[in-house]
């Protein structure tokens, strides 16, 4: 008798994570190591240590995610895991970890697009979206800025994909601004919140229309090299780099990596937030980051933010009013970012569109949205082969 119990398993980047979720909306268990402590040391993911990180995790991740669900393996209807996009030997440990439970338990394996499943972490909560209506998804996050028209037919979601960056994802934007002025890794959360403490209009920033459609089927692309140039541009025609090489070094020397923030035994639900991470390390808090920057760098923060959010909505909107799509879903990590929250819910208010966005911890990686995803996927027998591989470049749509 099935019991609508999905374990979820994700490895595809920095979060080694596993979830236990029923029938694609209650989430029992949802539990992430992460390893942000660890990569900011090097300021970015090492794919190297990030396989290692997720082979020394996976098995106390989901001990963790079974006890704290109250479910026994016997209970599980199926293993979920993501296949792809991601590192390759980050994919792999989840795949081979998930292949072999499904194996053990003969339980049926299923394969999930990690696009996908940050899309059904907004699902998870909305009640508004309807089936066979139009949504227009955007997942923007450290790896991709994508837009898909979704629509749920006979209980199956079907995805187009209408637009993307044509070079740096948004989050990898935020990251590199970030580094650039000397703020840790990953930057998003930086300047997320240093944001409220400049203006936003100080530096006005430009976005170039990119377009690689046709009159009758346009795209709604992104691109944010140009605009991660403009401050290089601006801090070096600022003087501002003595500056921000001495506010990495500061903020540096506040930061110890826990001798176990990388066992699965310090396990913060999500170390993205700066002032409120929790686990044994040291790190920077917000008002260190905040003494350390003077009005031009928070205003250039402020102004990087809001030119990236705007161009986000604007580009969102017009996909929105081209398709009549009437239901907006917003996820990925940059998804927990505030001033894009704010500003999506204004804007769709605005013109009568609803709008969805994850819980913040589900915003950036997890494993509960790996399950939800997987839950119409079960339905349909949509099962995958034993033979299952890791596929790095994986596409949505
Ligand atoms: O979805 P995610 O956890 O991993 C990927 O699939 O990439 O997203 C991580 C990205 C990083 O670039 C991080 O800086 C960004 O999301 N991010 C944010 C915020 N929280 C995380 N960007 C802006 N504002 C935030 N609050
Ligand atoms: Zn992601």
């Amino acid at each position: 008798m099935s019991t609508g119990l999905i374990l979820g398993i994700e490895s595809s980047c920095d979060e080694t994570a596993a979830a236990v979720v029923r029938a694609g909306r209650d989430v029992l268990s949802n539990v992430v190591s992460s390893q942000v402590d660890l990569h900011a040391l090097y300021g970015g993911v090492v794919p190297e240590l990030a396989s290692r990180e997720h082979l020394r995790n996976i098995v106390p991740v989901v001990r963790e995610a079974m006890r704290t669900s109250n479910a026994t393996y016997a209970d599980l209807d199926a293993i979920a895991v993501t296949a792809g996009p991601g590192l390759t030997g980050a994919l792999l440990v989840g795949i081979s970890f998930a292949k072999s439970l499904s194996f053990g338990l003969g339980k049926p394996l299923l394969a999930i697009n990690h696009l996908e499943g940050h899309i059904h972490a907004a699902l998870l909560q909305s009640t508004e979206i309807a089936a066979n209506e139009l949504t227009l998804a955007l997942v923007v996050s450290g790896g991709h800025t994508h837009l898909y028209l979704a629509s749920q037919h006979n209980g199956a979601w079907h995805y187009r994909n209408i637009g993307r960056t044509v070079d740096d994802a948004a989050g990898e934007a935020y990251d590199k601004v970030a580094k650039l002025l000397g703020l840790p890794y990953p930057g998003g959360p930086w300047i997320d919140r240093l944001s409220a403490f400049g203006n936003p209009e100080a530096v006005r920033f430009h976005f170039t229309t990119i377009d690689r459609g046709t009159p009758d089927q346009p795209t709604f692309d992104f691109s944010f090299s140009g605009i991660k140039t403009a401050v290089l541009r601006y801090v070096e025609t600022h003087n501002m780099r003595a500056a921000a090489t001495a506010r990495h070094a500061a903020l540096s020397a506040l930061t110890s990596l826990a001798p176990n923030s990388s066992n699965a035994a310090s396990m913060p639900s999500s170390s993205l937030s700066p002032p409120t991470a929790s686990g044994s390390a040291t790190r920077p808090t917000l008002d260190d980051a905040r003494a350390l920057c003077d009005t031009q760098t928070l205003n250039l923060i402020a102004s990087f933010q809001h030119a990236v959010v705007g161009n986000l909505v604007r580009q969102t909107l017009r996909a929105a009013e081209h398709t009549g799509a009437r239901h907006l879903i917003i996820s990925g990590g940059v998804a927990s970012n505030r001033a894009l929250r704010q500003r999506f819910t204004e804007a769709a208010q605005h013109r009568n569109l609803t709008v969805a966005f994850p819980p913040p911890a589900l915003s950036t990686d997890n494993a509960a949205m790996i399950a939800a995803a997987a839950w119409p996927r079960f339905l349909a027998g949509d099962f995958a082969p034993t033979t299952l591989n890791a596929t790095p470049q994986l596409r949505l749509g």
